[in-house]
């Protein structure tokens, strides 16, 4: 078996400069290294709508949005399939025969699903069933395409364990038709998690401090300029601090030390500016200008890109047409096999003719 590569985003927004130093760019970059058999990268509909019911309209709008987002960012249908879960109905298929071999309080053990509910305000009497299981349908996206390496971020842990479990028990259940995947977890430290220019956690919609990558320059410097920093850092001379200052930490995920020969060369690179940023004298407006620059200098490519597939939106739906075509041939081969594990495979199963003839004509 080869590496086949698949990882997805529930189209539920605007993808944001958070989503791409956590995942996008990294899956660029193992496309374009093309040390893979396969790579798969899908919007998650089916998945968002588990928490999204009554708004579907919301999922529809975003398909295009996160679609540009990916074309735009580098994804290329020539070398990795871009498709859409729902149209996949193999996967709901697989997912119901897996939710037979997975207890209830398995699923209610998930931490990230707990999160979840906490934020959505579910509690527990208002958890949609669909929500509750989408763990064990996420392990059917994986397995039915017998992924081997799913990059994702570290809240994603607990979907790959059980996805494994899953590959595990069918296996052993049926016959070895599901191959394990592994997690690939981001490799920077700061690409784990990108907070929001408020300084919170996460880049959030609903908090609105996110940099998307579909802004314009003026938005982002809207964004940077409001960005927190230091709040003990209220005169130029004061000492500052690096730790916790948002500015740096996006500095840290995107900055180069060509950045710092073009846009600031009294550095060499971030250490050194850190290292002047702490002993005293560096503003934050300046390091926020440098960071302006070092976001816009990234966003350019992914601006222009996007520029000419906003041109010819119908191409974007082929796209994601031929992308699902592509996938479903996948996806039912693995079901053909799964069936077969199984024994349910009726009409391919010559044996069961002949048995059940026996059986009735009394010998
Ligand atoms: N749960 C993922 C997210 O919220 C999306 C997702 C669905 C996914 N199915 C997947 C990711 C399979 C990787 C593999 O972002």
């Amino acid at each position: 078996m080869g590496k086949v590569i698949l990882t997805g985003d529930r189209p539920t927004g605007r993808l944001h400069l958070g989503h791409y130093v956590g995942s996008l760019r990294r899956r660029v970059e193992l496309q374009n290294e093309g040390d893979f058999d396969r790579m798969f990268v899908f919007m998650a509909d089916v998945q968002a709508l588990t928490d999204n019911a009554s708004n579907p309209d919301k999922i529809r709008e975003n398909i295009v949005n996160v679609a540009l987002d990916y074309l735009s960012a580098g994804l290329d249908p020539t070398k990795c399939t871009l498709y859409i879960q729902s149209r996949i109905p193999e996967l709901a298929e697989l997912t119901v025969y897996l939710m037979n071999i997975v207890s209830v309080s398995r699923v209610q053990r998930n931490p990230t699903v707990k999160t979840e509910v906490k934020l959505r305000g579910f509690e527990n009497d208002s958890i949609p069933l669909g929500f509750f299981c989408y763990p064990v349908s996420q392990a059917a996206d994986i397995a039915c395409f017998k992924a081997t390496t799913v990059p994702a971020g570290e809240d994603q842990k607990p979907m790959l364990e059980l996805t494994r479990e899953l590959v595990n028990r069918f296996n052993k259940l049926y016959a070895p038709v599901l191959v394990e995947p592994q997690i690939m977890l981001p490799t920077n430290a700061t690409a784990r998690r990108l907070p929001g220019t408020d300084g919170k956690e996460k880049m959030s919609k609903s908090l609105g401090n996110c940099i998307y990558l579909s802004d314009d320059a003026d938005t982002v410097w809207q964004q940077v300029k409001g960005m927190y920093t230091d709040p003990t850092h209220l005169n130029v001379s004061d000492p500052g601090h690096v730790e916790g200052n948002a500015v740096f930490t996006y500095l840290d995920a995107f900055a180069t030390d060509q950045d710092f020969a073009d846009f600031w060369p009294e550095f060499k690179n971030l250490d050194e500016l850190k290292a002047a940023y702490e002993h005293g004298g560096i503003g934050d407006m300046k390091c926020k200008k440098m960071l302006n620059k070092v976001i816009n200098r990234m966003l350019d490519p992914i601006r222009a890109r996007r520029a000419e597939y906003e041109k010819d939106i119908p191409e974007i739906f082929n796209i994601l047409k031929k992308g699902c075509e592509s996938a479903r041939e996948v996806a039912a081969q693995t079901m053909d096999e799964v069936r077969k594990a199984m024994r349910i495979d009726y009409f391919e199963d010559e044996e069961l003719i002949k048995e059940q003839t026996a059986k009735f004509s009394g010998k």
